[in-house]
């Protein structure tokens, strides 16, 4: 009721504004990088495995998407990530050695209960999850399990669960690249650093809700918008995209950015806000030529660019500076204001937030 909600509109918001002390608390037991943080026997699963299956559905698929790249850039595993409900439809070539990772909030959606059994009977035993309910059916299934400390989520549109979710496959990608013989001990102390410093780096990012506030106000009045990232931050771009059509019902896209020109730029004019989000990363200049590409063609860009990005505001680019670059743990801070910009303009649209039309909060039958 209004009592729980303290100060907040609505629990989305509230549940936006938890995510540094959801994610202190899903890091609270962890010491040191260890295969055991995922159940007894680990290390020896993953010892044997030589790939990873991720199986997930909406933002759990989304927060799987990110983990790849972590997975193959710091452990040298090779990933692919399914949507669960494609999955288990599908003829896939199973490969025994596979360590197959379901992602899920609820640890009950139907769809991703059933990739896992379809892995697991096409003969590949090796099973984890990462999940925020610990009694769940998913915790049962699978042998090994990651429990997220988010707390209870009751806004339908999932915000501190992906974000812990994305805290919980980067202890994962640690302990592979560990057994894997990839991670030094300055290495480990080096990440586990920057996990511990999340919880204050997101609150230097919730503070910029005023200016985020300010740009809803302009999406409300839009029907399309479209959302840019590259590398590691396109799934952050496709989950603002989600987030913004399930809860203000705008219609919304996301593209890597690279691929602009092989389609996107032709709804580019100046109708089309385009938010882009803009890390300090190896992939910053590419970006920079595909805002020119949409600046060309009259786009409205909004930007969230890190501060030591030096992309300037000027006619056409609106700019919202991020801390200093945050390295491969930059986009759980990313998401956040995308997170805010959907939760602000569905406001200003007058949605109805937590329970937005025709959508569930766990979805149990297929
Ligand atoms: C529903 C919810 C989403 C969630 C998805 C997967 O669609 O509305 O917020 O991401 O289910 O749920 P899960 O509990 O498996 O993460």
């Amino acid at each position: 009721g209004a009592a729980e909600l303290g100060p907040y509109r609505h629990y989305m918001q509230k549940e936006i504004f938890e995510q540094p002390r959801a994610i202190a608390d899903t890091l609270d037991a962890v010491q040191s990088i260890t295969p055991e943080l995922f159940g007894d026997g680990a290390y020896s699963v993953f010892k044997d495995v030589e790939q990873v299956l991720i199986l997930a559905c909406g933002t759990s698929y989304y927060a799987g998407s990110t983990a790849k790249y972590w997975l193959e850039s710091i452990a040298k595993i090779p990933t692919s990530v399914e949507i669960a409900s494609e999955y288990r439809y599908r003829e896939s070539v199973p490969h025994p050695r596979t360590l197959v990772v379901t992602i899920t909030q609820s640890g009950e959606t139907a769809d991703t209960l059933a990739a896992l059994k379809h892995a697991r009977s096409l003969g590949m035993p090796h099973t984890l999850t990462v999940c925020n309910v610990a009694t769940s059916a998913m915790v049962r299934e699978c042998k090994l399990a990651y429990i997220t400390r988010a707390g209870v989520e009751i806004g339908v549109a999932s915000t501190k669960a992906f974000t812990t979710q994305l805290v919980g496959l980067f202890l994962l990608t640690l302990a592979l690249a560990q057994v894997r013989g990839r991670l030094s001990d300055e290495e480990e102390a080096a990440h586990l650093k920057a996990l511990r410093h999340l919880p204050v780096a997101l609150q230097a990012v919730l503070a910029l809700e005023p200016q985020v506030i300010a740009w809803a106000e302009d999406f409300a009045r839009k029907e399309n918008a479209l959302f840019l990232g590259r590398g590691l931050h396109y799934p952050i771009a496709l989950e603002g995209a989600l987030k913004l059509k399930e809860i203000s019902y705008i219609h919304a896209e996301a593209y890597p950015a690279g691929e602009l020109k092989h389609g996107p730029l032709a709804l580019v004019t100046d109708q089309m806000p385009v938010v882009t989000v803009a890390p300090n990363d190896t992939l910053l200049e590419k970006l920079k030529s595909n805002m020119q590409e949409v600046r060309a063609r009259g786009g409205e860009l909004y930007v969230f660019a890190d501060a030591d990005t030096r992309i300037e505001s000027e006619p056409g680019v609106h700019v919202i500076r991020m801390p200093e670059h945050y390295g491969q743990l930059s986009p759980i801070l990313h998401v956040v204001p995308l997170q805010l910009l959907a939760y602000h303009t569905a406001c200003a649209r007058g949605t109805d937030v937590d329970k937005p039309r025709n959508l569930a909060k766990s979805v149990t039958v297929e």
